[in-house]
């Protein structure tokens, strides 16, 4: 075994989603649980879990090693945050007020408001206080357990700002214990300043992309009634794909207007939302290539229907799961919140969640050695503070960690050990 620079050692159990890449079907809740079980680590890198005995007897006599108690705690995989919208600035504590007493997110937006008023703030902001607002952001889904996340632009929707936003992005990755994914959403919504949807998206596609397409690794539409319809989509996906980005979509949130059959032609990544998904369009997609990334604290927030996350998942989806953080329609951070959710609204196995928002979430963002606790995977590892995994979704809230590791390095109690 390699030079053991961490162990975990003497834990209930240690649990992860089984094989390899993305898990479907019958194997989409198929977790491998060692218990007891100790997890080395070397670097930054997974080298050994299994029996404490086994893992000892891999470890030669008289290394030296920093050493984690895990008696009655558990090991997971980090969560992997693949649908999050971190470069804002501003808040929407407003609109929250607003449909408190009834108005809904959609006519907010169709009157000016909403993602506009996000990308006001934000176009406002300088670029050092668009980093600290995404610096923010990300500590919070660490103390969460997130260690690795999508962010998405969208709240610049020009030139200058877009591009202000995925240079926060990248600055705030950088100094961050979260691993992260820029994603160019320069097609959220039509900003002011346009007539059309089909105006500004040959704009993006003209005078944004090209420089944004440098510093993303995905390109996001989002195909909605009063944002953008399937035709000025395709365009859009079209160009960024030619520069090379992995294609996602917002699609089916409020109405269905195609956008799974155009993320299917397009060799799409995902289609996020799908809140008003019709079972036959489930079907479809439940049989191609494309990612069902389900949103449920953003159908809670916005007291939208409920995804078809059963029909999905026994049709053979890859089903993944996030957060949708953003200000407006998912203010919330936390997958273990929606891992909750997706048991208790979408009737997903607790097993079915943890792959869901790990190694799932972890095909979705293209990370290959990410989202499970295995030799040879990155040591992204969470150790939860209870006997059952289960606890990480059955306990609604709170602070469920006694430490986080990324990357191999340990936030949270520590002793060194021989
Ligand atoms: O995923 N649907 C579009 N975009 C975000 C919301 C953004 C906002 O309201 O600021 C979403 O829900
Ligand atoms: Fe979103």
């Amino acid at each position: 075994m390699a030079k053991v620079s961490l162990l975990i050692h003497d834990l209930e159990a240690a649990v992860s989603p089984k094989g390899h890449g993305p898990l479907r079907g019958g194997s989409l809740g198929e977790l491998n649980i060692h218990s007891p079980a100790s997890v080395a680590i070397s670097g930054d890198r997974i080298v050994a879990v299994g029996h404490p005995k086994e893992v000892m007897d891999g470890i030669p006599c008289g290394a030296e090693y920093e050493s984690l108690d895990g008696r009655g705690k558990v090991a997971l995989p980090g969560l992997v945050d693949c649908h999050a919208h971190p470069a804002f600035l501003g808040d929407r504590a407003g609109d929250f007020e607003l449909r408190a007493s009834g108005a809904r997110y959609e006519e907010i937006h169709t009157s000016g408001g909403g993602i506009r008023s996000t990308v006001a703030a934000t176009r406002a902001g300088t670029e050092a206080e668009l980093t600290a607002a995404v610096e923010k952001h990300l500590g919070w889904m660490f103390s969460h357990g997130t260690t690795s996340a999508e962010a998405k632009s969208g709240y610049g929707l020009d030139l200058a700002s877009e591009l202000k936003s995925l240079r926060a992005i990248r600055n705030a990755g950088a100094s961050s214990p979260v691993d992260v994914h820029p994603t160019f959403l320069g097609a959220h919504t039509v900003p002011p300043e346009f007539e059309s949807a089909a105006e500004y998206a040959e704009f993006v596609i003209q005078e944004v992309l090209p420089e944004a397409a440098t510093l993303a690794r995905a390109a996001d539409v989002f195909l909605e009634r009063g944002s953008f319809e399937a035709p000025e989509s395709r365009r859009y996906l079209k160009a960024c794909r030619g520069y090379g980005l992995t294609l996602r979509i917002h699609g089916d949130q409020f109405s269905e207007r195609g956008a799974i059959s155009l993320a299917i032609e397009l060799g799409a990544c995902s289609i996020d939302h799908l809140e008003n998904t019709s079972d036959e369009g489930a079907r479809i997609l439940a049989r191609s290539d494309v990612a069902a990334v389900l949103l449920p604290a953003c159908a809670l927030f916005l007291d939208l229907p409920l995804p078809p996350a059963r029909l999905l998942a026994d049709e053979g989806a890859i089903v993944a799961l996030a957060t949708d953080f953003n200000p407006g329609s998912s203010f919330c951070e936390s997958l273990p919140l929606v891992m909750n959710l997706a048991c208790t609204r979408l009737k997903l196995s607790p097993a079915e969640a943890l792959t869901a928002c790990t190694a799932n979430a972890a095909h979705v963002l293209g990370l290959n050695g990410v989202g499970r606790l295995a030799p040879g995977y990155r040591a992204d590892v969470l150790v939860l503070d209870a006997p059952d995994w289960r606890y990480l979704a059955y306990h609604l809230g709170g602070d469920r960690f006694a430490a986080r590791i990324k990357s191999g390095k340990l936030s949270g109690p520590r002793s060194r050990q021989t």
